[in-house]
This record gives C-alpha cells, structure tokens and sequence, in this order.
C-alpha cells in the first residue's frame, strides 16, 4: 500500500522500537525506516532479531537489533545506550513489547499475573525511565528547543472487561495511565511528547493467533467488526508515523482535570 506520507518525514531521526522484531512493533519499524528514520529494535530472542534487521536493511533501513527483556532495569539501560551508541541519538521510543495469553483468573496464578503487568506496564516505564536522559530537551545528541516522543502501544480490552484477559486488561490500563503521566509531566518539564496508540485486534500478529483461533478469525469474528474487517498492522504504523512526526509537534497526550492544570508549586506535605 502506498504510504499517505512524504518518504522523508523521520529523515535524521533515531527510533528505537522494543518488540519491533514482529507483529506491529516490526511493521511500525518498517514504516519509520521507509520514512528516513533510523531504527533500533529490542527483543528477547535473537533469531527473531537477527531476521528483522536483515528485512529491514533489505529495504535500505540503517538497522540494528539489541537482544533484551524490557522487564530487565540493566538491559533496558544497555540496549537505549548501544542505541546510542550506534547512530548518535535516540528522538523516539516505541514501547511495542508485550505478553499474553488467554487465562480465566481462577485459573492464573498470581506469578502469571505479574509476569504480564512485568512485561507490559513495568516494562513500559523502565524503558521510558532509562530513555529520559536521551529524550529530554538538550540530551545527548539533541539541542536545547525540541525534547523527543514516546508512543506506547496499548489495547482496547480494559475500556470495559474482556473474559480471559483480567492480566492484559490491567496491564494496559497501567500502560495509558503511565503515558497520561509522563505527557503530564515530561511534557511540562522536558518537552517530550507522550501518547498511546490502542489497538483493536489486528490481523497476522501473535496477539490475534494466541487470543482467537483462526477458524473464528477468518470468518465469524469478522462479521462482528466495523467494517466487517480486522485492523491491519499498517494501520497503526501509520498512525504512530503520524505521532512521531513534527505534523505532531504540538501534541501531546490528551491530559485534562485538575491536577494536569500546572505543576504545584507549593508542597502538599
Ligand atoms: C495460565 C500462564 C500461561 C497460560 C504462562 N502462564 N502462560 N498461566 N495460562 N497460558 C504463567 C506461568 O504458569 C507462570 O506462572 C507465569 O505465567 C510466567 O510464565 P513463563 O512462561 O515463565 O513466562 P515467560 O517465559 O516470561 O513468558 C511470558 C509470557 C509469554 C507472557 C507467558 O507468553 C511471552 O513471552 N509472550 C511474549 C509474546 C506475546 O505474548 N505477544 C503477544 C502480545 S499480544 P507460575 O505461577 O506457574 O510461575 C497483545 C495484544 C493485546 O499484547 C490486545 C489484544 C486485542
């Protein structure tokens, strides 16, 4: 499909997707690369890494892959300062990286429970944690008017409740609130732009085959879609291009009520 977008518009940026060796987190990397930025993925295993990076330098992306788990606070710090490292500066990180299966709670132990909340909203914050001092307005590589952007890959599943689904829908409403946040307060104190995606199911990707059997997918699960289709990998690569383009400057996570009005500035102590 061809892209809405002019080709050039990451060009001279840096971005460093974790999860982006498959599914949306490839597809997003895909995407940034063809649009001029460079990019760094993050993933646990390495023959996933190893063949994204050949499939995205076979399109002409400069590529790189680190090995590491966003649950790790030591690789988290490794892989954004290799990033670094390689091509100068980092300007976006896509928090893409996520687990899941279908379990009902009274059959998932409290150890599974954790483990997703651990590679999700844990995960999310280490990353963003460990990037800040890249990020920020007048970070290494960056001068001292424009700070980077984070987008976060969320879900739609804890808008209401989902059967099987009580660690992810927990997991990602800790995702959004964490992006809320730091647009709250990155935003205010170094100019970084924070926002989330939140995707539907969407088609070829681990999340749809390990949450509905293809039998359904291909058929009935369709009839209940708007549109009487699955979202597209595609389609969230485009609006994460859109998010981490300068068209988006100006934008920050939708914050509002009382307490996004300015920074205290008195103690509550
Ligand atoms: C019940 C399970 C389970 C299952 C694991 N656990 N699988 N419980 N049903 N099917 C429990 C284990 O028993 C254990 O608890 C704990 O979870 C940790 O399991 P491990 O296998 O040791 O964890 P680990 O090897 O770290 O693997 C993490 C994982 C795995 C999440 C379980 O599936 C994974 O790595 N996934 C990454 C890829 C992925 O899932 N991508 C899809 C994202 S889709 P005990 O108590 O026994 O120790 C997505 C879309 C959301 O996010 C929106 C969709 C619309």
């Amino acid at each position: 499909m061809e892209s809405p977008f002019k080709a050039d518009i990451l060009k001279g940026k840096v971005a460093l997707v974790t999860g982006g060796g498959s599914g949306i987190g490839l597809e997003i990397s895909t995407q940034f690369g063809k649009h001029g930025a460079s990019v760094s993925i993050m993933g646990r295993r390495q023959e996933v890494l190893h063949s994204a990076v050949c499939s995205l330098q076979s399109l002409g992306i400069p590529a790189v892959g680190f090995q590491g788990d966003v649950r790790n606070q030591e690789d988290a710090k490794r892989v954004i300062e290799s990033t670094f490292k390689h091509f100068g500066r980092i300007d976006i990180l896509v928090n893409a990286a996520a687990g899941n299966f279908l379990a009902s709670p009274e059959d998932l132990s409290p150890n599974g429970f954790r483990t997703v909340l651990d590679i999700d909203s844990v995960g999310t914050f280490t990353m963003c944690h460990e990037a800040l001092e890249y990020l920020k307005k007048g970070g290494p590589g960056r001068n001292l008017s424009n700070g980077g952007s984070i987008i976060n890959i969320s879900a739609t599943l804890h808008y209401t409740a989902a059967w099987y689904q009580i660690h992810v829908s927990a997991a990602k409403a800790a995702v959004d609130a964490i992006g809320r946040n730091l647009a709250l307060e990155w935003g205010t104190d170094y100019d970084i732009r924070v926002n989330g995606i939140a995707p539907g199911p969407i088609d070829d990707t681990a999340g749809m085959s390990k949450l509905v059997p293809q039998e359904i997918s291909n058929s009935k699960f369709r009839n209940y879609m708007p549109l009487f289709k699955l979202g597209e990998k595609w389609d969230i690569a485009m609006a994460a291009l859109y998010l981490a383009s300068d068209a988006v400057r100006k934008w920050n996570h939708n914050t509002c009520g009382w307490w996004t009005l300015a920074k205290p500035t008195t103690s509550f102590a």
